[in-house]
């Protein structure tokens, strides 16, 4: 085998997943730990930061041995050490600067900080043909819903991004007003897959613009949920917990025509995006590109081709943060200083 031009050790602790990856060459994934705080966060129905960031504590130290040891690389086969520096909560992006500090300081090795949505476009990197510049990339997480223009590596520019609410935050929103739990994106699909009649809900097509709006289609299906007795869903303590609330399946149904008008913008608006343009591809990232019928939907109407990467690659994780890092470190790019801080509002293109 050829010598490896990088092998990185990357760290993401930006929101909710402890994440550790081994990736060589900004392609071949050689261990990708992700350590999910989901179920603790499913009980308090949203992220608890200051919960986050004590996982965090817990989960690092065995997270980045386990990467290390899944990739059967030891410290001295590193090129680098990569890291999120933000956009994220805080306390959480502290946990993971600090480790790959700390491990940047104790064996020399370059730290490069990373942009979580960069790193996001960059998910596109790990599985098969990568895209060809210039791409439509649409990142649709559960902080942002950005429509940007690829035009090489560290060359973007930001077309549209939601004037309000993000997609992924919609998702999780709507999920909570008809009790679906947390998170919302996989709770939704998952009831929308029983739905027998969605229900027509609005979609704001801010014609002339590539921005997003989902703050009406969430007050929308709010009131619709409430028309149908569907919100407040019942006090799970209560005995009429009990009792049938939905047995015409309406929740389906306002879920899946929730989840059907968050996806027809989406789709047209990168569609759109790809024409007026004439960029030769589209690729989607973030954790609402898992979405099944997002997929088959984008997959379905464009004429380009289309880069979907598996949904576990969509969600979080640090595999994407060592992608981002290699194209930084052969472009030759200065290391970041052991003096970066974590930047929790850090903007992007
Ligand atoms: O990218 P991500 O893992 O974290 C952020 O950077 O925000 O995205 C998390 C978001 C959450 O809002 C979650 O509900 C949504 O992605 N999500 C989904 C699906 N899986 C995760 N949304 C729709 N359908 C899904 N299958
Ligand atoms: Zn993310």
């Amino acid at each position: 085998m050829e010598r490896p031009v990088t092998v990185i050790l990357a760290i993401e602790t930006s929101c909710d997943e402890t994440s550790a990856a081994v990736v060589i060459n900004g392609q071949d994934v050689r261990a990708n730990v992700i350590s999910s705080q989901v179920d603790i966060h499913a009980r308090y129905g949203g992220i608890v930061p200051e919960v986050a960031s004590r996982q965090h504590v817990l989960q690092i130290d065995p997270v980045i041995r386990k990467a290390l040891a899944d990739a059967q690389v030891a410290f001295s086969d590193l090129s680098a050490i990569a890291v999120t520096v933000g956009p994220g909560l805080a306390g959480a992006l502290l946990v993971g600067v600090n480790a790959a500090k700390g491990l940047a300081a104790a064996t020399d090795l370059p730290l490069i900080g990373v942009n979580h949505l960069e790193a996001h476009v960059y998910s596109n990197w790990l599985e098969g043909q990568p895209p060809s510049f210039p791409f439509i990339c649409l990142i649709a997480s559960g902080g942002h819903t950005d429509l940007l223009l690829v035009k090489g590596h560290d060359d973007y520019q930001m077309l549209g991004r939601t004037r309000d609410d993000a997609a992924g935050e919609a998702f999780d929103k709507i999920a909570r007003v008809l009790g679906l739990g947390y998170p919302g994106g996989p709770a939704i699909q998952r009831v929308a897959e029983s739905a027998t009649e969605p229900r027509p809900l609005p979609r704001a097509w801010l014609k002339g613009s590539h921005d997003f709006s989902f703050s009406g289609l969430k007050t929308a299906a709010l009131h619709l949920a409430q028309d149908l007795g569907l919100h407040p869903p019942p006090d799970q303590s209560s005995n009429l917990s009990s009792l049938p609330r939905d047995p015409g399946s309406e929740t389906a149904n306002v879920a899946a025509g929730f989840q059907e008008a968050v996806i027809d913008v989406l789709v047209e608006k990168s569609l759109l995006a790809a024409k007026k343009t004439g960029a030769g591809s589209i690729a989607l990232a973030g954790g609402v590109a898992a979405n099944k019928p997002l997929r088959e939907r984008l997959l379905g109407r464009s004429s380009v081709p289309v880069h979907i990467p598996a949904p576990v690659l969509c969600t979080d994780n640090a595999a994407m943060v060592a992608a981002c890092a290699h194209f930084k470190l052969v472009q030759g790019k200065r290391p970041t200083t052991m003096a970066v801080d974590v930047s929790p509002s850090l903007s992007f293109a």
